[in-house]
Parts: structure tokens; sequence; C-alpha cells
């Protein structure tokens, strides 16, 4: 069984860890969430977690110098990480300790709209500036370098012509929320 942790962002709702959480209690003896890790204990996905009967851990950001083994040892037990809605590069001890085995979702068809400070909104405005028709969701194998790893599935929707930001954030996560646990669930049936 395929023991994941979850790195969640500071201000994360954590619509996408819940989803991976919901898909894990489907199928236990393949998967099983073992702990999701936030930087400060006010993060919304906490609660969320925690409701779903989730191991949860704070490890703040500061100071910079021990992050990495700070996170290394909230992970401790765990066999793959999933990012989701987590906005830092990950500490490079961190990506070594899971060599292929950590995971990240991305609110667009990478590599368009992606790298450093491409999160949240920013990137379905940059969709409708550039004039996007489509757009979609990524999952990818994380690496030194933002949003740049290897492609593990990518879901497409339209982009409509009186879409908003917002509406099209909304269709794009309805996406992730599929796309996030099928990703998972096949890099599990890999590691088990
Ligand atoms: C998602 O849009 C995801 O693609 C990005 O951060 C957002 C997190 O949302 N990496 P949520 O906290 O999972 O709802």
């Amino acid at each position: 069984m395929v023991k994941v942790g979850i790195l969640v962002g500071k201000h994360g709702r954590g619509s996408n860890m819940a989803a991976l959480i919901r898909a894990m209690r489907v199928e236990p003896d393949l998967m099983t969430p073992r702990v999701v890790v936030a930087p400060s204990p006010s993060t919304p996905a906490l609660e969320l977690a925690a409701d779903l009967g989730v191991a949860t851990c704070v490890v703040p950001y500061a100071p910079p110098e021990d992050y990495g083994q700070r996170l290394l040892e909230a992970l401790r037990g765990c066999d793959l990480v999933c990012l989701a809605g987590f906005m830092k590069l990950l500490p490079v001890e961190v990506i070594q300790a899971f060599p292929s085995r950590v995971l990240n979702i991305h609110p667009a068809l990478l590599p368009r709209h992606g790298g450093q400070g491409m999160y949240g909104m920013r990137v379905h405005e940059a969709a409708l500036a550039a004039g996007d028709t489509e757009s979609g969701c990524t999952v990818h194998l994380v690496t030194e370098r933002y949003d740049e790893g290897p492609i593990l599935l990518q879901l497409r929707c339209p982009v409509l012509p009186d879409d908003t930001a917002e509406s099209l954030a909304a269709r794009v996560l309805e996406l992730e929320h599929k796309a996030y646990p099928e990703a998972l669930r096949s890099i599990a049936l890999e590691v088990v």
C-alpha cells in the first residue's frame, strides 16, 4: 500500500487535497493518505483534512535553513508526495528523497502558462489574454524548476468566448479533481 503525503499552500482551500483523499479511500489497499502538511496552522485545508480523518502537521517556511529537513521529518514513512496548492519551490533534499515520486497539479496545459509567479487567477488571466481557445490542467512530476517536470496527465476543456478568469478557473478545477486522483492512481500502481 502506497503511503501518500500531501503538501498544501499557506492559504490552501484544499479541494485537490480532498479529491485525492477521497480517491484513496476508495482503494485503501492501493493507497492511503498518511499526512497533510501545511505551512501555517491557519491554513483552511488543515481543518478539511482533519474532518476527513487524515493526520495533519504544520511546517512553517521560516526559518528557511532547515525547512527541507523539517519537511522530510513530517513526510517520514511516506512513499509518495502530492503538492496540492503548494506555492514554493520544493527544497532539493525533498525532491532527492522521493525520486520521480513528487507530483504537482497546475491549472493550465503546461508548458503554457507555467513557471514562477504563475498561480491562481493569474494562470487563467494569462490564458484569456493569450486568446487560448482551450485550457485544462496538467499533472506532472516535480523537479527543481517550477512546472517543468515530465507530464503525467493532461485534461482539456474549451475556453468560451464570454469566460472570465473565474468561470474558466471553475471549469478547470472540475477537471483537476478528476485528473489528480487518476494520475496518483497510476503512479501508485507503479510503486506498489
Ligand atoms: C489548484 O488550482 C492547483 O492547480 C494549484 O493550486 C490550486 C489549489 O487549489 N496548484 P485547491 O487548494 O486544491 O482547491
